[in-house]
């Protein structure tokens, strides 16, 4: 079976949604990887414990992690923690001007599920432009990549 790698992303703006499309570009360039893609409101275990690799994409909202990302993690811990997943992640961070907590938060959740950050967080402030874009395409290209070769 091939590796799969499952991007969930949560999006107000739609500058989540943004970042989250171009990592799912980047990931489409690793052919032999097969690629999900969810909002978060419409992923959950069954998308979680079949996946080999995740990708999170979403925003910080008043000092934490938004709440519909947040939904999907608190819905999946309890589920997960027996399966002991510890599948690679990457997290990608659409903020204002902090996203510090967003990310430690993420993180400290991510640990007791277990999942195992496998690429520096991407802590993007502002309005997404091409260089965002960009750091998102070659983040999902480089899990893809990883999961295909099974480095991780
Ligand atoms: C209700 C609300 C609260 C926010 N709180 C923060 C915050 O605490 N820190 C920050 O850096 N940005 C904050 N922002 C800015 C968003 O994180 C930023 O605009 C992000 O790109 C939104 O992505 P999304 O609309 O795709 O969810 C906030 C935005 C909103 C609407």
């Amino acid at each position: 079976m091939p590796a799969s790698l499952l991007i969930v992303y949560h999006s107000q703006s739609g500058a989540s949604f943004r970042l989250a499309a171009a990592a799912r570009r980047g990931a489409l360039l690793e052919a032999d990887v097969s690629l999900v893609w969810r909002r978060a409101w419409d992923a959950g275990i069954d998308e979680l414990a079949a996946c080999s690799g995740l990708l999170l994409v979403a925003a910080e909202n008043s000092g934490s992690l938004a709440g519909g990302m947040k939904d999907f993690l608190d819905r999946c811990f309890y589920p997960a923690q027996p399966l002991q997943l510890n599948r690679p992640y990457g997290l990608v961070v659409s903020c204002g001007n902090d996203g510090r907590n967003t990310d430690s938060q993420v993180q400290r959740i991510l640990r007791g599920v277990p999942m195992k950050l496998v690429a520096e967080p991407l802590v993007l402030r502002g309005k997404p432009g091409l260089e965002q874009d960009r750091a998102c395409e070659e983040l999902g290209q480089a899990m893809a990549a990883g999961l295909s070769m099974g480095i991780y």
